[in-house]
C-alpha cells in the first residue's frame, strides 16, 4: 500500500464564532473540535499528520501536544486554505505517497467514510479525489460545479459563486485526498484573485481537470458528517450530532440512558452492559464504568474507575478517584483526585473525600471530610468527622485502622493514627494515637445544673402557652 500521511488545517481564528478562543478549541461532546479529526486519523495508519496552526497556535498546540506522529506548523498569516496547505509542505518534505487533507473544522466525519475516499481514490486512479454531499441549505459551502458528462470540474466558493452556481445543492466537504507529487507541484499556481483575497485549495480541482488529470468525488450520503462548524449554531448543532453518536453507541451497545439528550458521555468512556443513566449525567475524560452501575441524576464523574453494581447517587462528583464493586455514593458527595473507595463502602450525603483511601464495607454516611488519609475496612465514621489534615503550612495524614469507631463531630488532627477496633467517643479531638480496642474521648465532663435557667429569671415558652390554650377553649 502506498504511504499515506495528513494535513489538518486548523490555523483560522473562526471569525464567524465571534470569540477570543480559536475555533478549533471550542468544545462539542466535551471535547476541542479539532479532536475529533485527529482521532479519526489514529484509526486510519497515517505515518504523520501536520496540523496547521496560527490564530492561538500556542493553546492548540497546548491541547494536542504529543500526539503520536504529530507535527505542528505555524501559518504565519491566513491567507486561505491553499495558503495552509503550503505551509504543511515544509513538514512532509521527502515525502512521496498520498496525503489526505482534513479541515479542523469538520468534526463529525467518520474513518468509514475517509476509508471510502481512500478506496475510491485508488480505484479511480485519481490525482485528487474530493468528499462532496447534497444539502437542503448549501449556503456559506463551496459549490461542487460538474459537466455534462457529470465530472466534477471545479469547486466556486460561495462568495465567487453567481445566482445560477448558488442554486447547486452538491458542497465541497473540505476533505481531500491528493498524490503529494501533484500537490507540491502545483500548490504554487493557486491565486488569490477572487472574493476573499485568499488561496483557496478547492481550486487544484480546476488546476487538475485543465491538466487532464482525473479528479473523482464520494457524494456522502449522511450530509451531517461534512458539516463545517462556522458559528454557534452550528456548534451547538454539532454537539447535538456528537452527543446522540455518542449515546446512541452505548445504547446499542447494552446501557440505559434516560433522556440522553441531556446526556454527555465523553469520547474514550467505557461502560458496561445494564448500567442504567440518568437525566443529566457527565461522564468525562477516561473513564470507565461497570456493569449494572446506576448514575442518578445529576452526577458528574471525570478521568475515574467505578466497578460492578455501584450506585451513584444525584449530584454527586467524582475526579481521578476509582470506586470499588457495590459501592453506594451520594447524594451530594464529592470524591476529589486520588480517592481510592473499596468494595461495598458507603461514601453518604455531604462527604467530602481527597488523596484517602477507604477500606472495603466503611462507611462515612453524613457531612465528613476526609483528606489524606488512610482507612481500613469496616470501619464507621460517624456523622460530621474532620481530618485536620493542614497545619497551615503542610498536609498530613490520618490513619484509621480497620473495624475502628469513629464518633460523631470527631476531629482527627493529623499526622495522627486510631488503632484496629479502637473506639472515639463522640465530639473527640483526637490529636494523638490512639491504640488498638481502646477507648479516647476528650470531652469536658458533662456537669447538670438543676432549675439554673429558672434561677436566671429567664422568662420561658411554657407559661404563656398554657394561658393561650384556655382562651382558645373558652
Ligand atoms: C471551506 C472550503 C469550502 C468548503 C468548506 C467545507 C475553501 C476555500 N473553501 O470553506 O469549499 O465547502 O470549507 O467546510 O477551502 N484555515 C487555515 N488557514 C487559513 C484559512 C483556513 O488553516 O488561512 C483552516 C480553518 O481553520 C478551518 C479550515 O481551514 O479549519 C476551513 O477554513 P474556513 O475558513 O472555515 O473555510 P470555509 O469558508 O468553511
Ligand atoms: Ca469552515
Amino acid at each position: 500500500m502506498k504511504r499515506l500521511a495528513s494535513i489538518v488545517l486548523a490555523a483560522g481564528k473562526g471569525t464567524r464564532m465571534k470569540s477570543e478562543v480559536p475555533k478549533v478549541l471550542h468544545r462539542i461532546a466535551g471535547r476541542p473540535i479539532l479532536h475529533y479529526p485527529l482521532s479519526v486519523l489514529k484509526g486510519i495508519g497515517v505515518s504523520r499528520t501536520v496540523v496547521v496552526v496560527g490564530y492561538g497556535k500556542d493553546d492548540v498546540r497546548r491541547e494536542f501536544e504529543g500526539g503520536r506522529n504529530l507535527v505542528f506548523v505555524e501559518q504565519r498569516e491566513q491567507r486561505g486554505t491553499g495558503h495552509a496547505v503550503m505551509s504543511a509542505l515544509k513538514a512532509l518534505k521527502g515525502f512521496r505517497g498520498d496525503v489526505l487533507i482534513l479541515s479542523g473544522d469538520v468534526p463529525l466525519i467518520t474513518g468509514a467514510t475517509i476509508e471510502a475516499l481512500i478506496e475510491l481514490y485508488r480505484r479511480t486512479g485519481a490525482v485528487m479525489s474530493l468528499i462532496t454531499a447534497v444539502l437542503d441549505d448549501p449556503s456559506g459551502y463551496g459549490r461542487v460545479i460538474r459537466d455534462d458528462g457529470m465530472s466534477v470540474v471545479r469547486i466556486v466558493e460561495d462568495k465567487d459563486s453567481t445566482p445560477e452556481e448558488k442554486k447547486v445543492q452538491e458542497v465541497n466537504s473540505g476533505i481531500y485526498l491528493v498524490s503529494s507529487d501533484f500537490l507540491s507541484q502545483n500548490i504554487r499556481r493557486l491565486s488569490a484573485g477572487n472574493a476573499q483575497g485568499e488561496y483557496y485549495l478547492p481550486d487544484l480541482v480546476r488546476i487538475a481537470v485543465e491538466e487532464g488529470k482525473k479528479v473523482s468525488a464520494l457524494t456522502h450520503l449522511e450530509p451531517e458528517e461534512v458539516m463545517g462548524v462556522n458559528n454557534r449554531v452550528e456548534l451547538a448543532r454539532a454537539d447535538c450530532l456528537m452527543r446522540r453518536r455518542i449515546n446512541e453507541a452505548f445504547m446499542l451497545s447494552g446501557v440505559t440512558i434516560m433522556s440522553p439528550e441531556s446526556v454527555l458521555i465523553e469520547e474514550g468512556a467505557s461502560i458496561g452492559e445494564d448500567t442504567v443513566i440518568w437525566p443529566n449525567v457527565h461522564i468525562g475524560g477516561k473513564t470507565s464504568i461497570g456493569r449494572g452501575c446506576v448514575l442518578e441524576e445529576g452526577v458528574k464523574i471525570r478521568d475515574s474507575r467505578v466497578k460492578d453494581g455501584t450506585v451513584i447517587k444525584c449530584y454527586s462528583v467524582v475526579e481521578e478517584s476509582s470506586i470499588g464493586k457495590s459501592v453506594s455514593i451520594g447524594p451530594f458527595a464529592r470524591l476529589r483526585p486520588g480517592s481510592d473507595i473499596g468494595d461495598e463502602a458507603r461514601i453518604g450525603n455531604f462527604v467530602e473525600v481527597k488523596k484517602s483511601g477507604i477500606g472495603k464495607g466503611t462507611k462515612a454516611n453524613h457531612l465528613t471530610y476526609i483528606g489524606d488519609s488512610t482507612i481500613g475496612s469496616d470501619v464507621n465514621v460517624g456523622a460530621g468527622t474532620i481530618t485536620c489534615n493542614y497545619d497551615g503550612r503542610m498536609k498530613h495524614r490520618t490513619v484509621i485502622e480497620d473495624g475502628a469507631f469513629i464518633g460523631s463531630d470527631t476531629q482527627l488532627v493529623a499526622p495522627v493514627k486510631v488503632g484496629k477496633n479502637a473506639y472515639v467517643g463522640s465530639g473527640t479531638t483526637v490529636t494523638k494515637d490512639v491504640p488498638p480496642w481502646s477507648l479516647v474521648i476528650s470531652r469536658a465532663p458533662e456537669k447538670v445544673v438543676k432549675d439554673w435557667v429558672k434561677k436566671k429569671g429567664f422568662k420561658k415558652a411554657g407559661a404563656g402557652k398554657k394561658t393561650r390554650a384556655k382562651k382558645k377553649g373558652g
